[in-house]
């Protein structure tokens, strides 16, 4: 038995093109938004930490900060972290791995120091 992370098979990588963003949902039940910023694809929670509006149904702002629509919060789409009220806990980060043309997931979240929220 290995000890290296699980991955699951999420979408085809054509079905993110630069600036969208595509809500997943992984094996653990866990929802999971995917993004391309700038042709890099990346994975952070679906879940707004404010009050649980899809990220997914956000926007993917130029500077790699991901906007709930609902009330405006904004996370870095790279590192979770809040950017801007009313959100004050950071999204998680999923690790993620492109193999053939498929974008894949790890199942869980990496472990990150917390962040500091803006003032
Ligand atoms: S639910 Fe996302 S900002 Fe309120």
């Amino acid at each position: 038995m290995s000890d290296a992370p699980q991955f699951a098979n999420v979408a085809a990588l054509d079905q993110l093109s630069v600036g969208t963003l595509l809500g997943v949902t992984l094996p653990t039940g866990a929802a999971v938004c995917l993004y391309n910023h700038r042709g890099t694809i990346g994975a952070v929670g679906d879940v707004c930490t404010h009050a649980a509006f899809l990220m997914s149904d956000g926007v993917l702002h130029a500077d790699g900060t991901l906007e709930c629509v609902w009330h405006g919060a904004r996370f870095d789409c790279r590192t979770g972290a809040v950017r801007r009220h009313p959100a004050s806990a950071p999204l998680p980060v999923y690790p993620v791995r492109i193999e053939d043309g498929r974008v894949l997931v790890g199942v869980t979240p990496e472990e990150r120091p917390p962040a500091p929220v803006p003032s």
